[in-house]
């Protein structure tokens, strides 16, 4: 046997995100993991403005000793709403835990000079069959990626999200999750798009906890990464404890869940369902599966369902701490 045999192919990643705290973990993990290139990073609007989450975006490569992947700075509003309430309550100031990120530190970074969105399709369609699209926050670069070039939708190997939720109540309104309320148009397009989509929503990242024993074991492990997610927590913790009452420092592993998924995808159970997002009024960014099969015969969306938390979890802290 060659190689080409033994040794499974990467995924190509290319990570959109909103960094945020859990999206700085998530990065970090698909960073240390063997099974995954991150190709390129694309910023949006979300946990804050995107001039913040580009920065963030930058300064986490640095961190990771990485700085040579490609940034490319994407959208700071939805596509037709108007931008809503960032998430700085819930990841401080700074959108990293108020650790007084201000500044892109290595000054040798810079964005690319040109748009996420169209990033996203050059990227995509120069390795056709390639590519997996890891989008943690509002899908806005997406959509607009689709919006410029729909053969995206059969050049991209497939595409895993964290957002939405099946079964588990809202974290922004009664029935909506954060990334697909902040641009619910956007959405809509890739649950649409005929694509391969896995969706890990909240029936499987909230059932994930990391708490302030594992923070714990990162901070007094050697590694600097794992103490730099140690340090970035206690905000986030604190959010969890007076919104949620969460004991025992425990917050919800919203994106990191989305690569473990990659990794790892017999630790979840999915179910494939028609996905529909209501554009506007009470239940606008909710993500409506048709459970019965019956209704709709669009698209279907590999739902995450469920997730053996505790194996995850030990994925996690094993990776992280190496
Ligand atoms: C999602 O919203 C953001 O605050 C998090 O980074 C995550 O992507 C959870 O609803
Ligand atoms: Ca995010």
């Amino acid at each position: 046997m060659n190689d080409a045999q033994t040794v499974p192919p990467k995924f190509k990643i290319l990570f959109d995100t909103d960094p945020g705290i859990d999206d700085a973990m998530a990065l970090l993990l698909a960073l240390v993991s063997p099974e995954i290139e991150v190709v390129g990073v694309t910023t949006v609007f979300g946990n804050s403005h995107v001039e913040a989450t580009t920065r963030n975006a930058l300064n986490l490569l640095n961190l990771a000793g990485r700085p040579d992947i490609p940034v490319a700075k994407g959208a700071d509003r939805p596509m037709v709403r108007p931008r809503g309430q960032t998430g700085e309550f819930v990841h401080g100031d700074d959108a990293m835990g108020n650790i007084g990120w201000t500044a892109v530190h290595n000054p040798d970074q810079k964005p690319l000079d040109i748009p996420a969105a169209q990033f996203i399709v050059e990227t995509v369609m120069a390795r056709p069959g390639e590519i997996t699209l890891v989008a943690v926050g509002p899908l806005t670069n997406v959509g607009l990626a689709l919006q410029l070039e729909p053969r995206i939708a059969q050049a991209a190997r497939n595409v895993v999200i964290m957002g939405g939720s099946v079964a588990t109540p809202g974290n922004v309104s009664p029935v909506a999750e954060a990334n697909i309320h902040n641009d619910p148009h956007a959405a809509a397009l890739v649950f649409g798009a005929g694509w391969d989509v896995t969706m890990a929503g909240l029936d499987v990242t909230m059932a994930v906890r990391m708490d302030e024993a594992f923070f714990a074991a990162l901070r007094r492990s050697g590694n600097r990464l794992a103490q730099f997610i140690g340090r970035i927590a206690p905000f986030y913790q604190q959010f969890h404890r007076e919104r949620y009452g969460y004991p025992d420092g425990g917050v919800d592993t919203h994106d990191p869940t989305a690569i473990a998924y990659l990794i790892a995808p017999t630790l979840f159970r999915a179910e494939r369902w028609s996905v529909a997002v209501p554009l506007d009024g009470p239940a606008m960014g909710a993500t409506i599966a048709d459970r019965r099969g019956l209704f709709w015969p669009g698209p279907k969306v590999n739902c995450l369902m469920g997730a053996d938390a505790p194996r995850v979890l030990e994925m996690f802290r094993v990776r992280l701490t190496a």
